[in-house]
């Protein structure tokens, strides 16, 4: 799956390009990243992508021409990439709509910054909007690492031997509880039936365990 991102902070994503899960899936050819620096596509000597907003007020606005300038140059790699805008006011990104993107072969993410972007551009040149949750954060880039990490771990290999069937959510209930060594800490004791060897036990224990978790964390999950 390839993930093409346009950002005025490219270096940024070397925070999921060079660590851990998504690291090693571009390293098994599974994935990969591709950043463009959206002030490349500025057509001026001082590299601006944005200007005062039309109506007044503080923020800056970034420009149509950049971005879709960007966009055409990543459309002659990919003509089918999805384009998706990281905004607040988009659907919120969920482990369904994680697990429907992980099905596409290609996506454009857009990050904003300052007030965002141009109207035109969402009007145009977006195919959808995505957002991390109901609060407003300085830019679309932390936004679109947490998406590219929801999506890439349920694109089949990434995880290798890990299971993201039993994470919360894939399933419609939370995880169940997990227990590590030692069997028991100041008086704290692993359950039982973990210890067993049982798997049949174990799996009706996790089950029974995964929704008593959601009734107590998430009641508004076992309603849905
Ligand atoms: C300061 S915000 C702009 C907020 C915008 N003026 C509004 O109130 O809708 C700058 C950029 O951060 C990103 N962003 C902020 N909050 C986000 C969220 N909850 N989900 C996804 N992206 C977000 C978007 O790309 C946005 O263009």
């Amino acid at each position: 799956m390839r993930f093409d991102v346009i950002t005025l902070f490219p270096a940024m994503f070397s925070a999921i390009k060079d660590e851990g899960v998504i690291a090693r899936g571009i390293k098994k050819s599974l994935l990969s990243i591709h950043t463009w620096q959206l002030r490349d596509f500025s057509d001026n000597k001082h590299r601006n992508i944005d200007d005062k907003s039309y109506g007044g007020g503080a923020g800056m606005v970034m420009q149509v021409e950049p971005i879709r300038r960007c966009i055409t140059e990543i459309k002659q790699k990919k003509p089918n990439s999805k384009v998706i805008y990281l905004s607040p006011q988009g659907s919120k990104l969920t482990h369904q709509l994680a697990a429907e993107i992980s099905q596409l072969d290609s996506i454009t993410l857009l990050c904003g910054r300052y007030e965002g972007v141009d109207e035109r551009i969402i009007e145009q040149d977006v195919d959808m909007e995505i957002s991390i949750g109901d609060y407003v954060i300085s830019g679309g880039e932390l936004a679109a690492m947490v998406l590219i990490d929801s999506v890439c771990r349920q694109v089949p290999g990434v995880l290798g031997n890990q299971d993201s069937l039993n994470d919360s959510f894939a399933d419609g209930l939370l995880d169940y509880p997990h227990y590590t060594r030692p069997e028991e800490i100041d008086g704290q004791k692993v359950p039982e039936v973990l210890l067993s060897g049982h798997q049949a036990k174990i799996d009706a224990w996790r089950k029974d365990q995964a929704l008593k978790n959601t009734q107590l964390k998430r009641q508004d999950l076992i309603s849905k």
